[in-house]
């Protein structure tokens, strides 16, 4: 099956220097290149840049805190824009990472081997189904990396993480939006809009930033009429807020992917450690695929992409039951206030099963995103997500979720 994925080793290598370079060009501050630029009196970068770099624009993160309270000249506000654990850190991370720091001077271990042991064991998976990236993000694009060639075709049911669409372009592929029907992946529409051309599809389960979610039965079904050669990528980076039993919704846990990995040769399940366990800015997370599979990637992925810190908090983070119980119970609790809040104000929301709320406010998602901000909240506009009238917000802490309630009523009149 891999035979279409994969070319040739040639194939990839060559490719790998093109990326490189690109983003070498990238790091130089070049992005995004207005056309006339390339087109100037060198015209220089019309060698360098291809379409698709020319077409992207840069992630739009969250804003900041620091950088909010820096431009507005206040202090206290929070943030609710970009699905963090509002708890902090894992206790037990922070405790393996202060253990580990007189380490530094060397290189991490490049195959993780302490953290693929324990995922293995806690996952029931073998170590060699494992690869560990700087965050689930490098997962994603070095998938893209390893198996889709300039001109190929990748699809994925929008709106969703932006971040596939903007690596499979910075790739030279083309990415092809199924939309989502009443704001949920149907997978039926997806697999009616595979071409020949399409070699990885995306599907975010829970979906990013609508919260719906699809079952293993339903994705089961899918890989059954998917070709053998097409890669499928599930991205359950909040899949822990789904599977627990006694959800905000009454609806029967999620189950994850996890449970048909071993049955499908093209299936990459991802994961990450910056939501369940507090760990975002450390950046790690994982994939767990076929070993074939994976093999594959580990031989396009940089060999220290995973650094020490990260590697220890990680495994340390997995035996952290306590704090995982304390992450799931507020974000259960805060799913509620909200949800019954905005039930009082009767704003239309989207039933979520992830750690965060899609909301649509009469005002629009800019300019509620911007009245938010003179308050010191920081929501997340979902205009960037083709979804203008929306705004999402993640679920803080009890003091800020009521914070976030009370400027959204001021914000609105209501
Ligand atoms: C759906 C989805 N996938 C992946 C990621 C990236 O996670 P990481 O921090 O592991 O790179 C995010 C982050 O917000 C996300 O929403």
């Amino acid at each position: 099956m891999l035979e279409k994925i994969i070319d040739s080793t040639t194939q990839v290598k060559r490719y790998n220097w093109k990326q490189t370079l690109l983003y070498f060009v990238e790091s130089l501050g070049y992005k995004p290149i207005a056309k006339n630029n390339s087109q100037g009196e060198n015209g220089f970068m019309n060698k360098l840049i291809h379409q698709g770099i020319e077409e992207l624009v840069p992630y739009p993160p969250g804003k900041p805190i620091e950088e909010l309270e820096r431009e507005l000249g206040i202090k206290g506000s929070i943030k609710l824009a970009s699905n963090e654990n509002p708890l902090g850190p894992s206790p037990k991370a922070l405790e393996a990472i202060r253990a580990r720091l007189s380490t530094l001077h060397r290189y991490p271990d490049g195959s993780g081997y302490y953290l693929k042991e324990k995922l293995s064991q806690k996952l029931g998976v073998n170590p060699e189904q494992l690869i560990l990236g700087n965050g689930s993000n490098e997962i994603i694009e070095l998938s893209v990396r390893t198996f889709l060639l300039p001109g190929e075709e990748a699809l994925q049911a929008f709106p969703t993480f932006l971040v596939y669409e903007k690596v499979v372009k910075a790739a030279g592929g083309t990415m092809i939006s199924v939309p989502l029907q009443d704001l949920s992946v149907n997978l039926e529409r997806v697999l009616e809009s595979l071409t020949e051309k399409v070699k990885i599809i995306f599907l975010c389960n829970p979906n990013n930033p609508t919260g719906s979610a699809f079952t293993l039965d339903q994705l089961q079904w899918f890989m059954d009429q998917v070709p053998k050669n097409v890669l499928v990528l599930v991205d359950e980076a909040y899949i822990e807020f789904s599977t627990i039993p006694g959800q905000h919704t009454a609806e029967p846990p999620i189950k994850s992917a996890l449970g048909l990995v071993n049955r499908n040769e093209n299936l990459l399940v991802l994961r990450t450690f910056s939501k369940l366990y507090g760990l975002a800015g450390l950046r790690i997370g994982y994939g767990i695929g076929p070993s074939t599979l994976v093999d594959y990637m580990n031989r396009v992925r940089q060999p220290f992409n995973a650094n020490t810190l990260a590697q220890a908090a990680a495994t340390a983070a997995l035996d952290d039951d306590e704090f995982v119980a304390q992450t799931l119970s507020l974000t259960r609790e805060g799913l509620s206030f909200l949800k019954g809040e905005l039930d009082k104000m009767g704003l239309e929301h989207f039933p979520t099963r992830a750690n965060f709320f899609l909301i649509k406010t009469p005002i629009g998602g800019r300019e509620t995103y911007e009245r938010m901000l003179r308050k010191g909240v920081i929501v997340r506009s979902m205009e960037s997500f083709g979804l203008p009238e929306f705004i999402r917000i993640s679920v803080g802490l009890p003091n800020e979720n009521q914070r976030f309630i009370q400027a959204l009523r001021e914000v609105l009149g209501l």
